[in-house]
């Protein structure tokens, strides 16, 4: 049997939102996201840790993806709500899981989170035609696939041209989710 035949059987896990930071727990959890956040995008890719937590990770809405029942952090993603004179949209930012995790669709699933999230959200703030998620997709280099492809299987599209952000190529990508019934 091929390798393309096997299936791959995700481990028993959840996906939680970080409470905001009035709670209990907040701290805790976000930091347990920042650590998947560190293990990835510092120790694997060799990003900077100055640039890893910014001033949007206090207010931005954190998930953190679980096994259960070790309650083992192995990923996370983030958003939040950006208002400018061109509309509002969601950022989504900070997708990591952990490499000996990786292809159990965890990463599709918690953008599914996020997109579930924003819809809500988008809704209650009187939004009834579409919202609008746009990433910063890291693109295909030397030591790493990039991550164009896979937004693309979750609807995204490209917009404008490649761009340098930490020092490495990037891809704005936009989603629109429609929210007739
Ligand atoms: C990108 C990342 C989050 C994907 O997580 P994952 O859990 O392995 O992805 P999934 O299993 O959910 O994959 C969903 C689909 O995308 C595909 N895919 C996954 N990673 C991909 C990649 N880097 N390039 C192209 N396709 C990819 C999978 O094959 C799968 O395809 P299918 O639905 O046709 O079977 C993970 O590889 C990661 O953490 N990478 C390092 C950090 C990073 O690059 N984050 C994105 C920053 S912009």
């Amino acid at each position: 049997m091929g390798d393309d035949a096997v299936l791959r059987v995700p481990p028993t896990h959840e996906i939680i939102i970080v409470p905001p930071p009035e709670h209990q727990g907040h701290h805790t959890l976000l930091q347990q996201c920042i650590q998947v956040r560190i293990a990835v995008f510092v120790t694997e890719q060799g990003f900077p840790l100055e640039v890893e937590v910014d001033e949007h990770d206090p207010t931005a809405t954190h998930w953190l993806l679980r096994v259960l029942p070790s309650l083992e952090s192995i990923g996370t993603i983030r958003a939040y709500r950006v208002e400018n004179a061109g509309g509002s949209y969601y950022k989504l930012s900070r997708l990591a899981v952990l490499q000996e995790y990786r292809h159990y669709k965890f990463g599709r699933n918690l953008v599914l989170a996020l997109h579930n999230w924003a819809e809500v959200h988008a809704r209650n703030s009187g939004v009834t035609d579409y919202v609008k998620i746009v990433c910063h997709s890291q693109a295909a280099r030397a030591n790493s696939a990039g991550a164009i492809a896979f937004y693309r299987k979750l609807g995204y599209k490209e917009e404008g041209d490649l761009f340098d952000e930490d020092g490495e190529p990037h891809q704005k990508m936009v989603a629109r989710l429609s929210l007739a019934e």
